[in-house]
């Protein structure tokens, strides 16, 4: 009797072989990119106190109060929790180690990231994240950069149709004026409130702006503008930053209503959203975080960051047919015979010293049940050892993807030719 099948944890994903040839040029794309920019990798733990959490995405959020995996330790009782995101964690190792006293640090990391949410398409449980952190910063002008490179990948990665939109949440004491005018505002209108905005409406009121609740829309349309209420410095870095992107030609739109699900933001946030995902529209999100370092136990250190859901990138780029093809070897490697045998795996190693990949048949079988393997593995060559060809230390190559003729050569003159496509000595 066989044993039951054990599957996945709902909404954690395998990435399967093919994909992850994906996964990997999008890689590549994006750490060309940041460097281009000047920014340097960083790699935290994935799991993090639950307190580093609490104290920066804020009690009552979604994250905290609902999606975070949070368990405790048995063997000292802490409580710990799967990061959720990765904002927090680079914050707290560039504190813990001084990073900051060399200097204003300009910060990527890339990794998967955990909340509990109800799976959907383009929503899961474990989902990767790039980061992207500048610490350091006051002006509007690393927004502007930031907002600006975004708009950069998205060119080199092909994707088009992904809109910016922008808001500005004002300084703490400006945000705190308009908190109060939005508590009364909503207390007014008590009774039209759905159950999570009235649980909300004292220990978080901007997040009911955020609610997707469709008897909400229209009172959240009414509700009194952040805007009304900005700070003249807020205002002005606000301008600023729309000047920059005015002059680099990146469009936006200004969301009044977006006010991000993580209490960390103050000032410049923004989304990259696109209509061709469904519900799960948002592909990047970020902006300013001024009072984070300090609150994580840091000195005053302004800041301004993003991330970008990967697995809802790669879905867009699949959707508008931008995906490379999987990646083949250069050689499928085919033998027969014992002295062929041991021969093949030393041609095989020397092939690999000349920097050609390949293939090593493995498992016997005929030449010809080989060759559709071969043919199969989508390699651009065969190669074929027989005892003869082992006898005298050369081998057959066979083109698989062009009308040529198979010829015998040489170990080195076959790697040239793979390589180049002609011998050195031709
Ligand atoms: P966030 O808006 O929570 O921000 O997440 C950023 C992006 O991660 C989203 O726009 C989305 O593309 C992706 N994402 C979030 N949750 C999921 C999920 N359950 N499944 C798939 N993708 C998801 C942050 O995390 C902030 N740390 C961003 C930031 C960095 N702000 C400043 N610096």
């Amino acid at each position: 009797m066989s044993s039951k099948q054990i599957q996945a944890v709902r909404g954690m994903n395998d990435v399967l072989p093919d994909e992850v040839h994906r996964w990997e040029c999008f890689e590549d794309t994006v750490r060309a990119w940041l460097h281009g920019y000047g920014y340097r990798g960083i790699r935290m733990p994935i799991l993090e106190r639950t307190e580093l959490f609490v104290r920066s995405i804020g009690e009552v959020t979604d994250i905290v109060e609902k999606e975070m995996y949070t368990f405790v330790d048995q063997l000292n009782q802490e409580s710990l929790a799967l990061r959720p995101e990765g904002t927090a964690s680079c914050v707290r190792a560039a504190i813990e180690h001084n990073l900051l006293y060399g200097g204003a640090q300009r910060l990527w990391y890339w990794g998967p990231m955990f909340r509990h949410e109800r799976p959907q398409k383009g929503r899961y449980r474990q989902f990767y994240q790039v980061g992207v952190e500048a610490l350091g910063f006051a002006g509007p002008d690393i927004d502007a950069e930031q907002v600006v490179m975004c708009a950069r990948l998205w060119r080199e990665l092909g994707l088009d149709g992904i809109r910016l939109e922008l808001n500005s949440l004002g300084s703490s004491d400006a945000r705190a004026r308009y908190r109060a005018r939005l508590v009364k505002f909503l207390e007014q209108h008590h009774g039209a409130l759905d159950e999570d905005s009235k649980r909300r409406l004292h220990a978080n009121p901007l997040r009911v702006l955020d609610s997707k609740h469709p008897q909400m829309q229209e009172l959240i349309r009414e509700a009194p503008r952040m805007s009304d209420d900005l700070d003249e410095a807020s205002l002005r870095h606000f301008e600023a930053l729309q000047a920059s992107l005015h002059t680099a030609g990146v469009t936006h739109e200004i969301n009044p209503r977006l006010v991000r699900g993580l209490d960390y933001y103050n000032g410049t946030v923004f989304e990259w959203v696109t209509d061709r995902l469904g519900a799960q529209g948002t592909v990047c999100a970020g902006g300013r975080y001024d009072g984070l370092v300090e609150q994580i136990g840091g000195k005053p250190t302004p800041a301004c960051g993003f991330a970008m859901g990967v697995e809802r990138l790669l879905a867009l780029m699949q959707h508008g047919g931008g995906l490379p093809a999987p990646r083949a070897p250069d050689v499928y490697l085919v033998h027969q015979g014992e002295l062929a045998d041991r021969f093949a795996e030393r041609v095989a190693e020397n092939l690999r010293d000349a920097r050609v990949a390949v293939l090593l048949h493995c498992g016997g079988g005929s030449f010809k049940s080989q060759m559709k393997k071969a043919d199969a593995s989508g390699a651009r060559f065969a190669i074929i050892v027989g005892d003869d060809e082992a006898a005298a230390g050369d081998v057959s190559l066979k083109p698989l993807r062009e009308l040529a003729e198979q010829m015998r050569v040489s170990v080195a003159e076959a790697a040239d030719i793979i390589r180049n496509g002609v011998t050195d000595d031709a």
